[in-house]
């Protein structure tokens, strides 16, 4: 039987703690104390980890890209999300290019923790441990000599023990609010070569799912580990959420901040050592806001998410989820705004097209608001608008079909975008319109901007 121990210790100044999402900071200084204790702090594996952390900053701040590599596995179940990239990468030569990307475009890197906790669970095989913090990063973009800040970088590190040495396996961080700096830089995803199966942990993360979709707070309840070091960082607020109480009011916050929750696209990793596991992707998120019923949509939030397993089966005890780089006109907090359109410009004749005006906007001063411009739609290949970022990816699939619109199409999409495209934000927000001659004055109406 292996003994597990499991404990918690304030980072460097403080632990983040909080209450109500949208508050500033809220800070306790423990002076490196423990803040919770479910087992003796072994003193040596978190000095040897906090060396390893710091060691990591130096390698960053440094540029050194063997001194990273040093620090990390070298092996497949490497994996990162960083804040200028779309998507996840898995497998350290990734990884690798992503470390050597910031490298090639930052320099004078200044870089600071600010408040953190670890977290280690260790048995006799080996230990695990995760550092959730936020950080100052400084710098000077290489290219244009414009100095950033990232003041409060949120970051979730998973270190693994092996062979008496701390080795990073995954990285995450990002700057809420922040438009990346740099265009993003899109590697090819490639898979772990060893896909791990892990049907229950699968299982748990689905059921975190369905919890969103079904905005239940008992489920969520239900699927997060009730100790006290179970953490959070939402996409939309500033600070970790520490505890489970103060997780659970981070969930309510959002559950009641909307109506009606859509998860689709849910893409996942799953990595597994022992009673830890940890999956890593992305998932797309549609709502309803409660206030004014706007559309929200957000293409693409990148998720890290830790489980344990305890005696009830696979609990989450963290997780960490960011919206991806493209989306951040649209974002969680800022999705207002846009879709008022002024129905005086769609014509009076065109009462009908008030219902697509809430999201689509058409003639000569017509930009991209919730979904693309209709202007020249007759001809037009699905998902083409260049700059619009947040093509669903079932229209960019059609699109490479080489589906364009025409009258034909149009008509069906519009009767019941669901038929089409069941995942589609669109589909998800608009019932469609059933009554026929309604649909050909639309029609009629779009026919006037395509030529
Ligand atoms: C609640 C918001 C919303 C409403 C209302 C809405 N749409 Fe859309 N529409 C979207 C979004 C978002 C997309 C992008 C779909 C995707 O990426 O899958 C879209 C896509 C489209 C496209 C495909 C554009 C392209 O570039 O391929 C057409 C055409 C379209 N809508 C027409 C309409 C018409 C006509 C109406 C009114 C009858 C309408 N929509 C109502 C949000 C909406």
């Amino acid at each position: 039987m292996t003994i597990t121990r499991k404990f918690t210790v304030a980072l460097l100044l403080a632990s983040i703690l909080l209450g109500v999402p949208g508050t500033s900071t809220g800070r306790a200084d423990n002076g490196g104390n423990a803040i919770a204790k479910a087992g003796a702090i072994d003193t040596q594996l978190t000095d040897e980890l906090k060396l390893a952390n710091e060691t990591l900053y130096e390698a960053f701040a440094s540029r050194d890209i063997y001194r990273m590599g040093q620090l990390w596995v070298k092996y497949e179940g490497a994996s990162s999300i960083f804040p200028a990239e779309s998507m996840a990468q898995y497998g350290w030569e990734n990884v690798r290019q992503s470390w050597q990307y910031s490298f090639d475009h930052i320099r004078d890197i200044q870089l600071s923790s600010l408040a953190g906790i670890i977290i280690v669970d260790s048995d006799e095989e080996g230990a695990i441990a995760w550092i959730i913090d936020s950080n100052r990063l400084e710098g000077v973009h290489t290219q244009t000599g414009q100095p950033f800040v990232m003041p409060n970088m949120l970051t979730t590190k998973i270190f693994e023990r092996r062979d008496g040495e701390w080795r990073v396996v995954h990285y995450h961080a990002h700057q809420p609010r922040l438009q990346p700096p740099t265009a993003t830089h899109e590697l090819s995803l490639k898979r772990p070569l060893d896909p791990v199966h892990a049907p229950e942990v699968e299982a748990a993360d689905d059921r975190f799912y369905n919890a969103l979709r079904n905005q239940s707070l008992e489920e969520m309840d239900g699927i997060w580990a009730s100790s006290k070091d179970v953490t959070a960082v939402q996409p939309d607020v500033g600070v970790a959420f520490v505890g489970k109480a103060n997780v659970m009011a981070s969930w309510k916050s959002l559950f009641s901040h909307n109506k009606k929750i859509g998860i689709t696209n849910v893409e996942r990793e799953v990595f597994l050592r022992g009673n830890i596991a940890w999956t890593v992707g992305s998932y797309e998120f549609h709502a309803l806001r409660q206030t004014d019923g706007e559309f929200i949509h957000v293409p693409k939030i990148l998720v890290t998410k830790i489980l344990e397993k305890t005696d009830g089966g696979w609990r989450l005890v963290h997780y960490h989820g960011h919206i991806g780089p493209q989306a951040h006109e649209h974002d969680l907090g800022s999705a207002g705004g846009h879709g008022g359109h002024d129905m005086a410009s769609a014509g009076d004749s065109n009462m009908v097209f008030a219902k697509c005006a809430k999201c689509h906007q058409v003639g000569p001063e017509a930009g991209n608001v919730v979904g693309p411009h209709l202007n020249g739609i007759f001809g037009r290949k699905a998902g083409s608008v260049a700059n619009y970022g947040m093509y669903s990816s079932g229209i960019k699939k059609l699109r490479d079909q080489g589906f364009s619109w025409t009258e034909e199409t149009l008509d069906e999409w519009i009767a019941d975008p669901k038929k089409l495209l069941p995942e589609s934000p669109m589909a998800f927000a608009f019932p469609g319109i059933p009554d026929a001659s309604q649909r050909k004055e639309i029609i009629q109406y779009l026919k006037s901007f395509s030529n």
